[in-house]
């Protein structure tokens, strides 16, 4: 048995290209990869006529096939606004007081008020209704404008002291040092009574003092014994609870410029079961009266 030398393959002519006496093979392109190549240009033709591809002044061709992904959503949103059209309904013609009464409106208006409220309030009052500066707390029972569902859902259909609602609720502190109402020295001495009045460290001297411009200022509002008015939207000053703050600096500062807070009307942006289902997840929060 001889060994028979494998016949070598002749090389591919060269591309003639030389760098540096280094040569370049002049290799077909291998057949799959080519049909693969071809295969691709046809489906690429074959997708633009079939979906949405060409971009054209205002839009694109639309595509035999008409499919549209915003179409799909928005049917998606439509079964479900019709899936949920019966309890809405049930929902806006209920009496606001009854809602907790019936278990499976009272479940719907929880989990839809929830997601109203991840949406749409949870930017000024905190995602779990905790609140900030300026922006109160929704889960305690210490309200401005009052907890009862009847009060809370007032609230949210007409806001507070926008431009936008002429019903909003509608309240302001005079700015009594801006205003020249009261001087530094009256307001200093009314602050160190508030202080009094919410049980903190104060100058028993000016308090007293104080208390008279209190009696003459402020009780109109906030009432004799500084407990607020939920009329006016006067916060309670006897409490731990500050909507600006309960220090002496945060106090001199309400006093001298007044606050003025305000909120959203929910009418006509969001819909009446929206707007009742936000008010049952609110007045559910826990300090709900
Ligand atoms: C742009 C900020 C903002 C958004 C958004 C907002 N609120 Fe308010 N909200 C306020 C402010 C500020 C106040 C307090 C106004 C004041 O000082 O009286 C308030 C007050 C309230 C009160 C009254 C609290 C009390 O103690 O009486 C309720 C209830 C309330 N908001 C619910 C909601 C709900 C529900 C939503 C969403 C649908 C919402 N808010 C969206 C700013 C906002
Ligand atoms: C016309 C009614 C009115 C009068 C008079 C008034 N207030 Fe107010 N006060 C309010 C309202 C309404 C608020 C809430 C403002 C807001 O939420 O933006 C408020 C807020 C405050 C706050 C902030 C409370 C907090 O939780 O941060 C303090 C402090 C305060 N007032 C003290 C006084 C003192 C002191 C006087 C008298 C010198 C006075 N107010 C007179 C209506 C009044």
């Amino acid at each position: 048995m001889s060994k028979q030398p494998i016949a070598k393959k002749a090389d591919p002519s060269t591309t003639g290209h030389s760098w540096d006496g280094i040569q370049e093979f002049d290799n077909p392109m291998p057949r799959w990869w080519l049909w693969t190549f071809y295969l691709t240009i046809i489906w690429g033709i074959g997708y633009t006529i079939a979906y949405p591809a060409w971009p054209l002044i205002t839009g694109a061709t639309p595509g035999v096939l008409e499919q549209s992904t915003r179409a799909d959503v928005q049917a998606e949103i439509d079964r479900f606004a019709s899936a949920n059209a019966p309890i809405e309904a049930k929902l806006t013609a209920a009496n606001l007081a009854d809602i907790k009464n019936d278990p499976e409106l009272a479940d719907f208006a929880m989990k839809s008020g929830k997601a109203v409220f991840q949406t749409f309030c949870a930017q000024c009052h905190g995602a779990g209704g905790g609140g900030g500066k300026g922006y109160p707390a929704l889960v305690d029972n210490d309200w401005l404008w009052g907890g009862t569902m009847e009060d809370v859902h007032t609230t949210i259909l007409h806001g507070i002291r926008n431009t936008t609602d002429p019903e909003a609720r509608y309240s302001q502190m005079p700015a009594f040092g801006t205003d020249g109402l009261l001087d530094k020295t009256q307001i200093g001495d009314v602050v160190q009574y508030v202080l009094q009045l919410s049980k903190q460290p104060h100058d028993a001297a000016e308090a007293t003092a104080g208390a008279q411009v209190f009696a003459e200022n402020c009780v109109s509002c906030h009432g004799e014994a500084g407990t607020g008015d939920r009329a006016q939207g006067a916060p309670n000053l006897t409490d731990a609870i500050w909507l600006y703050g309960g220090d002496e600096a945060a106090l001199t500062e309400t006093v001298t410029k007044a606050r003025f807070g305000v909120m959203p009307a929910w009418n006509g942006r969001l819909t009446e079961a929206q707007i009742r289902s936000a008010a049952f997840y609110v007045h559910g929060l826990g300090g709900g009266e």
